[in-house]
């Protein structure tokens, strides 16, 4: 019984990570499982953290299991080299990842080619420690055009951009970066920030407390589409 019961949550955890949400309500403690949200009835909000994993992304993760929060984070191939295990962890506790590149470089100046190779290879990487393709990829800087996402859609990913950005890695300050959180926040947004950003990691526990209190449901990217989403060669928001 027990043998056949971590068999099944490892097997889980490896083969069948689009069901993660599932996997982790049923193998992790209960801070990390989270109900269904309908975003359509209740208002919601999108954080996402780019060009981890990090050396302060564990902190992060421990804080928003605590919150009972989910959010995205948008990977870069060479980090998760560097940290599996943590990009592993994070798929683990029912957040979404995506894809970030491989080398976080700015890619409408880069050939065709090359621009595949950024996105390719960093699906692989990510697919290697997580066991899980990405769905959803973020162009490093936001710097974009109809090649880059015509490109993503060749390898059967959603653009995802976003409504607000805090400009955390300038503001470098805890107290600036909540203030830009919550002046930003609205019903269906998306937020970027960066784990990166020790300010960001910092201030994350009283953001998570205001934004709740404020009535936000704080879900991934995929929540917030409502099953209507993300779809290949599609930007959003
Ligand atoms: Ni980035």
């Amino acid at each position: 019984m027990v043998t056949h019961a971590l068999l099944a949550a490892a097997l889980t955890l490896t083969a069948a990570p689009a069901a993660a949400p599932a996997a982790a309500a049923a193998s992790a403690p209960a801070a990390s499982a989270q109900a269904p949200v309908d975003c359509a009835r209740v208002k919601c909000l999108a954080l996402t953290f780019d060009d981890g994993p990090g050396p302060q992304t564990p902190a992060l993760l421990k804080t928003l299991r605590k919150a009972g929060a989910k959010a995205t984070f948008f990977l870069v191939g060479k980090k998760v080299e560097q940290r599996p295990r943590i990009a592993r962890q994070t798929l683990a506790q029912g957040h979404a990842i995506g894809n970030h590149t491989y080398s976080h470089t700015s890619l409408p100046r880069l050939l065709d080619e090359e621009i595949s190779q950024e996105i390719r290879v960093a699906q692989t990487v990510i697919e290697k420690a997580t066991g899980y393709r990405p769905t959803m990829f973020r162009p490093p800087y936001g710097h974009t055009d109809e090649r880059v996402l015509r490109t993503a859609d060749e390898a059967n990913l959603a653009q995802v951009l976003w409504s607000g950005t805090t400009l955390d890695w300038s503001l470098q300050d805890a107290a600036k970066i909540k203030k830009t959180v919550l002046k930003l926040a609205r019903r269906d947004g998306v937020i970027l920030m960066h784990d990166t950003v020790p300010a960001t990691v910092k201030a994350m526990p009283d953001i998570l407390m205001e934004l709740k209190k404020q009535g936000y449901h704080l879900v991934t990217v995929p929540t917030l589409l409502r099953g209507k989403g993300p779809k290949s060669g599609v930007s959003y928001p």
